[in-house]
Order: C-alpha cells, then structure tokens, then sequence
C-alpha cells in the first residue's frame, strides 16, 4: 500500500487521476460510508479504525488522503506546495480564511511530512510547485514502478533523491524576517 498525502490542497487527487490508476480517495469514503465519529467546523472527524478496517480488506495499491499515512502504509509519497502557492489554491477551492491559514501554516511546519516519517517506513518528499499534475504523476509513477518491481540500485537512487528534508520552506519565514527587522 502506498499513500498519497500531503497538506489539503497539494494536488494529490490531481495527482492520483493523471495517473490513471486505480485510487482510494479515503476523504470520498468517509463521507460515503460514514467511517467518522462527529464533525468539527463542518469537517467530517474521521474514524481511523473503521477507515484502516475497510482499506486492509479491499487493499487498494493507492490511498488518497491527507490522512492516508496515519493508516501506516510501509510507503507514503508525501506532496509539498510553496506555501503562498498553496494559500492561492485554497482560495480558489472555496477554504474560508481560517482554514486557508490553517493548512498555509501545517506545510510551511511539515506536519504532514513529520508524521509520515514517524509512521512509515519509507517517505519520498516530491515538489509540486513548479510542476504540472501530469509532471508529478510521472514521477509517482517512476516511484510505484521502482518500489513494487524495481532492482535495488535504482530503489536507493530515487529514495535519496526524494528523501525527507528535500523540501523546505523556512527560506520564506527567513524572508519575512529579514524583511521585518529591515523595514
Ligand atoms: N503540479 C500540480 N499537481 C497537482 N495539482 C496541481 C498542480 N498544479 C496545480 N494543481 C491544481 O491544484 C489543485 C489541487 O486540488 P486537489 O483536490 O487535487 O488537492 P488535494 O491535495 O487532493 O486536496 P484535498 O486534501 O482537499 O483533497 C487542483 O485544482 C489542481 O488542478
Ligand atoms: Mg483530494
């Protein structure tokens, strides 16, 4: 099982439907099968067990959430998006301020990606930024092949590449900073 995750936003259903492969968007599951416990500012709190329960039946190759390496698949593909890209994007999905400063600060801390290397065995941290969907499918795609039939050179390759710590906002606190101290 490899999981697709990543902050609200970053493309990772995009990224799932460019690749043309069959994908488990657990946010779509929760509100279908009713896998969540309340609601909290109008977002469904999700049932983690009844959500892991129905995906170790069905084993989907792909999971589609921002939730999907909590369920503790050995591979996460975790995708990142420039912050102020991100808070663009969310504007224009309809967030409202508080949820658009909510998800804006989590990438810009990597709390996604802090969880997922705490919870899975192998992390890749991939860019979309300056990336098209198709551009990032392709290299999802490159990591599925690599990991499920992949000899072992190549593996360690592309794991480095991708690693954890590969991607890094703090230039732009630094730019705030500096700015503010300046002005
Ligand atoms: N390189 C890219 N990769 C993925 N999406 C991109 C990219 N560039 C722009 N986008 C756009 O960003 C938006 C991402 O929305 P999408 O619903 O795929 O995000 P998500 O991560 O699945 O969010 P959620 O967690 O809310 O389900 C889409 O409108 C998509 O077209
Ligand atoms: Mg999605």
């Amino acid at each position: 099982m490899i999981a697709i995750t990543g902050t609200p936003g970053v493309g990772k259903t995009s990224v799932c439907k460019a690749l043309g492969m069959d994908f488990a968007d657990l946010n779509s599951l929760i509100a279908a099968e009713g896998f969540y416990t309340g609601v909290d500012k109008g977002s469904l709190i999700a049932d983690l067990n009844k959500l892991a329960d129905y995906v170790s039946r069905s084993e989907p190759l792909l999971i589609d959430s921002h939730l999907a390496h909590l369920l503790k698949p050995e591979i996460a593909i975790v995708l990142r998006t420039n912050p102020l890209l991100l808070a663009a994007r969310l504007k224009q999905k309809g967030f409202s301020a508080e949820k658009i400063a909510e998800n804006v600060d989590a990438e810009t801390l990597d709390v996604i990606l802090i969880e997922a290397v705490e919870l899975c065995e192998t992390v890749y941290e991939l860019d979309t930024s300056v990336k098209s969907k198709e551009e990032v499918a392709t290299l999802v795609r490159e990591i599925i092949d690599v990991e499920t039939a992949g000899e072992s050179g190549r593996k360690d390759a592309l794991r480095a590449k991708y690693k954890p710590g590969s991607v890094d906002w703090t230039f732009l606190v630094k730019a705030f900073l500096s700015k503010k101290t300046i002005s």
